[in-house]
């Protein structure tokens, strides 16, 4: 059976390496998994995903790439070359731009599709031409992408139960958007929580703020594992 610990991966949404490599340090005898997104990719460059890798953790590269298939298919390989684990691509970037990212990625690491940004609404596809439902959006794109070999999603909780549903354990999903019910006390929204989400399906739950913006993120980890547990 997997560890609860294995299924979390902390969103390194900071400004600098001397923070996001503090949290690492902070974190790493709980956490084996770590995500470096658009802020800090773009601070720091590959030098960072370099450093999380040699303390010995894993990196996701959230770097929801679309463009040109060629462009995306040279970037996935050199997301391979620095040895990152997991990278995110847009599907709505269409299937010929899915096959070549997905023909160009090393079999040790795992390419994500993002379906619908989880700050869309229905307004926002109106806005770019899509009539469907934000859900039926979804549910196009990720099958766009599992046609064309994609490993798994990028989804907001809600969206698990049909995804698994659909797709059963064909692909990871990977929910991002949760916060533990002390974060956030009265919310009722459904599966919002780390342990609702992993019961719902999710194979990796992605959590920032409330551990990263916390003044102690490792004693945030130890409720939430506990919480699992
Ligand atoms: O909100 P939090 O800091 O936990 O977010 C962690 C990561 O989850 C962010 O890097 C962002 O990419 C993603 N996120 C999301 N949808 C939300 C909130 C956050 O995809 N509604």
């Amino acid at each position: 059976m997997t560890n609860a610990a294995d299924k979390i991966i902390v969103a390194l949404d900071v400004a600098t390496k001397e923070k996001a490599l503090e949290l690492v340090d902070q974190l790493r005898d709980q956490i084996s998994f770590f995500k470096i997104g658009l802020q800090l990719y773009t601070a720091e460059g590959p030098e960072i995903v370099r450093a999380v890798l040699s303390a010995g953790a894993k990196v996701w590269l959230d770097l929801k790439l679309y463009d040109i298939p060629n462009t995306v298919a040279r970037a996935v390989e050199s997301a391979g070359h620095l040895g990152v684990h997991m990278l995110t691509i847009h599907l709505s970037g269409g299937s010929e731009m899915v096959q070549a990212a997905t023909a160009a990625r090393p079999n040790n690491m795992l390419l994500l599709g993002v379906t619908v940004l989880t700050s869309a609404t229905e307004e926002t596809l109106r806005e770019i031409g899509v009539a469907s439902k934000v859900d039926d959006q979804v549910l196009r794109l990720a099958r766009l992408g599992v046609e064309a070999g994609i490993d798994g999603v990028v989804a907001s909780p809600h969206e698990i139960e049909k995804l698994r549903a659909e797709f059963a354990s064909r692909i990871k999903i990977v929910v991002q958007g949760i916060r533990p019910t002390w974060a956030e006390p009265g919310d009722q929204k459904r599966f919002t929580t780390p342990r609702q989400a992993i019961e719902a399906g999710a194979d990796y739950i992605g959590i920032g703020r409330p551990i990263t913006a916390h003044p102690q993120p490792s004693e945030v980890v130890a409720k939430i594992l506990q919480e699992l547990s």
